[in-house]
This record gives C-alpha cells, sequence and structure tokens, in this order.
C-alpha cells in the first residue's frame, strides 16, 4: 500500500484563462498515452451531449462539461491532476480544488505575465504553503523579458524562483532553452516536438556561437548569468517546504519544453503529503481510510435527484463497498460505487489511495468539508469560505412557497453551491457568488428541486469581509455599520461592503478589526 501512495502525485494548474491550460493538460494526457493525439479533449467537450438539465445551462453559455479529475500513469507515478475551472465556470470549486492537491503547477502567458485570475487563485495557495512549480509559456510568440517575469512571480505572487531554464530569443526568434542542472541546450524548432538536445559545457561554450543568432545569444548570455549569480539554484527540500519554486519556459502548443516540465514534475513534486485534522495529524501513510469532501456536483443524472461528491483520500486504502464512518453525523455509510474520471468518462473503481480523487453517490448525505474514515472519529480542519464577488437578494415569485425558499437556500448553501449572507436589518437573504454563473445554477434548482420560483436582484455590494478582532472595537463598528452587516450560515460577521474605498477607510479606521477573505469553518 505505502508504495502505491508513494506513486501519487495529486496537483492543480493555477492560470488565467488562455493562458494554455487545456493545451498543456492536452500533451500531459498525450505523454500520458491516454490519448492518441493532442486536441482530442477539446474535440470531446465540444460535442453537444446532454447528460443533465443542469448542464444545458453549461451548453448554452457555451462553456466546456467539467471533469473534476484526470488520471494518468507516468513514468511508474500515477498523477492525478485536478480540474480548476476557469472561465466562465469559475467558481468556488475552482478555489475549493486547491485544497485537494498537494501541489500546484502555476502557467503564464509570457506576454502578459502574472494576470488576476492566478493571483486570486495563489492566495488560496499560500493559506497552506504548497509546493509551487512554474511554467512560463508561449516563447513561440513576442514575451516579455524572462528576468523581468520571474520578478512579477516574485514580487506579485509571492514566490521565490529558480530558474531551471532560460530561454534564448523569442517570438519569431524563438532558438530554444537552456538547462542549468544538466548543461545542455534544447533547439527549438516547431516541427519537432521538445526539439533537438545538445550537450554543451557551460554559457561560454563555443558551440553555441554556432547554433543560435548573435544578438539573442549575447542577451541570453547576459541573463543567464545575472540570474545565475542572482537567483537560488534549485533545492528540493525548500521546493518542497513552499519555499522555492522551479521555473521552466517553454511552448506548449509546440510540446515544447512540455516533456522536461512533466518529467521535472514527476521527479520533484510531493507525494500525498500529511494532513491536519482537529484531532492529530494524519498521515498518508497511515493504513486506515480516511478522506474529506471538497466538492458536490448536483443533477449529474436528470432521471435522479441524486448527486456526486468529490472526495479526496487523505490516508491509506479505500475498497469498494466498505463501511465508513460519516464523521459529521456519526452515521456508518456504505461507498458502494466510487468512480474515477477521465474527462468525462467515469470508471467505477476497486480501490483508491491516498490522493487519489473519488466521486462517491450523494443521497444528500454530504456537505463540502465532510470527513469520511474507516473508523476513528476525524475532522479535517475545513474547507474556507472564500470573499463572495457578486452579491444578489432573493425574492419569492410566490409567496406560499417561503418555507420552500428558506430550505432550498439552506440546503444549497450548505452544499457549498452558493453562500447565503443574513442582514442584520432587513429580511432579504442576500446570495453570494465567485462566479456570476452561479445564480443561474441556483436560481434553477430552486425552482426545478424545492419548487421556489425566485427572482435576483443585483445587490450593490463590493466585496465581503469576515469581521473578527478585539470585541470593544468589533461592537463599535457594528453600531456604525449596522446596515452593512450580515450573518453567514455559521452565524459569524460579515461586512457586505458598498465599495473599496470604504473597506480601505474601514481598514484605516478599525485597524484592530481583522477583514478576512477567507473564513475556515468550525
Ligand atoms: P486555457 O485553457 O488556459 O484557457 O488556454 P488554451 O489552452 O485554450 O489556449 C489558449 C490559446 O492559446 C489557444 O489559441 C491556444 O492554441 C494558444 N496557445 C496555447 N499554448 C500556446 C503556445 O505555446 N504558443 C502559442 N502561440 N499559442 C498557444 P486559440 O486561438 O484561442 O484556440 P485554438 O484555435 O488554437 O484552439
Amino acid at each position: 500500500m505505502t508504495e502505491e501512495i508513494l506513486k501519487r502525485r495529486t496537483f492543480a494548474i493555477v492560470s488565467h484563462p488562455d493562458a494554455g491550460k487545456t493545451t498543456i493538460t492536452e500533451k500531459f494526457l498525450w505523454y500520458g498515452k491516454v490519448i492518441r493525439e493532442a486536441g482530442h479533449v477539446r474535440a470531446k467537450a465540444n460535442k453537444k451531449f446532454t447528460t443533465s438539465d443542469w448542464m444545458k445551462i453549461e451548453q448554452q453559455r457555451g462553456i466546456s462539461v467539467s471533469s473534476s479529475v484526470l488520471s494518468f500513469p507516468y513514468q511508474g507515478c500515477q498523477i492525478n491532476l485536478v480540474d480548476t475551472p476557469g472561465h466562465q465556470d469559475f467558481s468556488e470549486d475552482t478555489y475549493r480544488a486547491l485544497t485537494a492537491v498537494d501541489s500546484v503547477l502555476v502557467l503564464l502567458d509570457a506576454a502578459k505575465g502574472v494576470e488576476p485570475q492566478t493571483i486570486k487563485l495563489m492566495e488560496v495557495c499560500s493559506l497552506r504553503k504548497c509546493p509551487v512549480t512554474v511554467f512560463i509559456n508561449k516563447m513561440d510568440r513576442d514575451a516579455l523579458d524572462p528576468v523581468a517575469l520571474m520578478d512579477e512571480v516574485e514580487r506579485i505572487l509571492g514566490l521565490k524562483c529558480s530558474p531551471m531554464t532560460m530561454p534564448i530569443g523569442n517570438g519569431k526568434f524563438f532558438q530554444g532553452v537552456y538547462s542549468f542542472a544538466s548543461d545542455n541546450v534544447h533547439l527549438f524548432n516547431p516541427e519537432v516536438p521538445e526539439g533537438e538536445m545538445r550537450k554543451v559545457d557551460g554559457l561560454n561554450d563555443p558551440r553555441l556561437d554556432e547554433w543560435f543568432h548573435p544578438r539573442y545569444l549575447a542577451e541570453f548570455r547576459e541573463q543567464a548569468e545575472l540570474v545565475h549569480g542572482a537567483m537560488e539554484p534549485f533545492d528540493h527540500a525548500k521546493y518542497l517546504r513552499g519555499e522555492l519554486s522551479p521555473v521552466y519556459f517553454g511552448s506548449g502548443i509546440n510540446n515544447f519544453g512540455v516533456k522536461h516540465l512533466l518529467d521535472s514534475f514527476v521527479a520533484y513534486a510531493p507525494s500525498p503529503m500529511a494532513r491536519q485534522a482537529e484531532q492529530r495529524m494524519v498521515e498518508a501513510t497511515e493504513p486506515n481510510f480516511t478522506g474529506f469532501v471538497f466538492k458536490i456536483q448536483a443533477n449529474t443524472d436528470p432521471k435522479h435527484r441524486d448527486r456526486i461528491a468529490f472526495m479526496r483520500v487523505c490516508s491509506g486504502k479505500f475498497l469498494r463497498g466498505a463501511k465508513v464512518l460519516h464523521c459529521r453525523t456519526g452515521r456508518q455509510v456504505r461507498l458502494a460505487a466510487p468512480s474515477t474520471f477521465l474527462a468525462n468518462d467515469k470508471t467505477v473503481v476497486d480501490e483508491a489511495y491516498a490522493g487519489d480523487i473519488i466521486g462517491i453517490h450523494d443521497p444528500g448525505l454530504y456537505n463540502i468539508s465532510d470527513t469520511i474514515s474507516e473508523s476513528e472519529n476525524l475532522k479535517f480542519l475545513g474547507i474556507p469560505d472564500f470573499a463572495p464577488e457578486h452579491f444578489s437578494r432573493v425574492y419569492l415569485e410566490d409567496p406560499l412557497k417561503s418555507k420552500q425558499l428558506t430550505q432550498g437556500l439552506k440546503q444549497l448553501s450548505e452544499e457549498g453551491a452558493t453562500q447565503l449572507f443574513a442582514p442584520v436589518n432587513s429580511p432579504i437573504p442576500v446570495l453570494g457568488v465567485v462566479g456570476v454563473l452561479q445564480f443561474d445554477v441556483i436560481k434553477f434548482r430552486l425552482e426545478e428541486e424545492y419548487n421556489a420560483r425566485c427572482r435576483l436582484e443585483a445587490a450593490p455590494i463590493h466585496v465581503a469581509r469576515w469581521v473578527s478582532g478585539d470585541p470593544v472595537t468589533v461592537q463599535e463598528f457594528k453600531s456604525q455599520n449596522n446596515h452593512d452587516l450580515a450573518m453567514d450560515k455559521g452565524g459569524n460577521l460579515v461586512y457586505l461592503c458598498p465599495n473599496e474605498y470604504r473597506l480601505t477607510l474601514m481598514e484605516k479606521n478599525f485597524p484592530k478589526i481583522v477583514f478576512s477573505k477567507f473564513h475556515i469553518g468550525e
């Protein structure tokens, strides 16, 4: 069992839309021999098949039907790539996915550098010091200076960079990359995947002058010497502690630098790491099975109301059909047909190990953050609630259905589909979501599943912040801001702030209060 666990590499790709996540994922799957030609995933996602009414919404919006994890073997390892939905389907699920992985791959567009969605996602990653690898993509396009790019990563994302490769030229004049560790160059040739590898003898090897254009070579030598002197060499232990990030350059679409990235990733990325539970630290290689739910997908089959709960296995080995403890309720449950996923194909699994993500049939029992364990009563420290960015007030269309609405909102918020706020001085509930598409889903589900037809109206709220700190100061803050306060589902005080200016002012006026973007539930 330990051997199986140590083989697992569970990670997610963090990027801004269009940086090349789909392209790189396809290449990874191609190297994993899961697909025969890159392009398969997209072709498949574009097929107009409908497996549920709920997915119809996704299709009407022209977005892909999201799968949650892609698993494939590579060089003796079992890779679990956890999906982080982007574009319009960006939602709290995207954030939650990051709590289920052991490391992340940050993907940047070389022309654009660090972009907003990457910053948001990395804030979540920094809550747990998780090891980060950086790939700078699209070097075949006009790119920013590589040193400036790494400087941005350090300044904006707070990641200390250790360049593993350095590019020679970019755009039309992209000629290849030099690898510091192995002292070789890969010559870029769009016709030859991964280019041609040649061994050299240091940066001043005269053969480099024969192979590369003098202008780009001179620039490269200068930059390579600069980073070699100024930046830290790669240190595996520091990487595993989340203190140093290896940086690679390449071009996903040309399959250049991708294999090197994947090989290094498999060699360095952590196997499943220990997880903190309220009671104790749980090591991945412990024999007893434990796991937690990080995502719930509703209505995958229109014939059944049932949902799928996605669980990250944290320790031990899970066997199909085994009876396990649902820790929050104390109930014994049988996980009858657990499944793993490849793109949209679902396969029933007989066993799963720490690091794996499995989908379990959910008759309405599971909430986000629930712990499941073989026998011991444990509670993994909660998945945070993330400050929503879009807000709506909920108005019921049929006053006789108020009980249904209350029940629907309660269940949907427990399931993690939306955040529910009860304003302190108004009876109209406020919904908060991270991705605006979630509102359509909530409205649809309230009507379909709870028979509560309602109208959602945008609320003039800019951001939400959980409020904590010195009780006297909090009281003073409350008395001044009563009209902008609400309680979340757990009864915690939340400031629903109307604009950025007001938030800055409050942070200045109440320095003893913490205005938090995240809230870890009890
Ligand atoms: P995403 O999942 O992160 O949103 O990005 P995706 O892989 O879909 O890539 C976004 C666009 O960038 C695509 O072009 C893709 O072909 C292109 N791309 C990805 N990697 C590279 C690269 O290394 N070099 C260059 N030049 N382009 C790259 P598109 O025109 O939007 O789509 P398509 O018509 O190619 O499918």
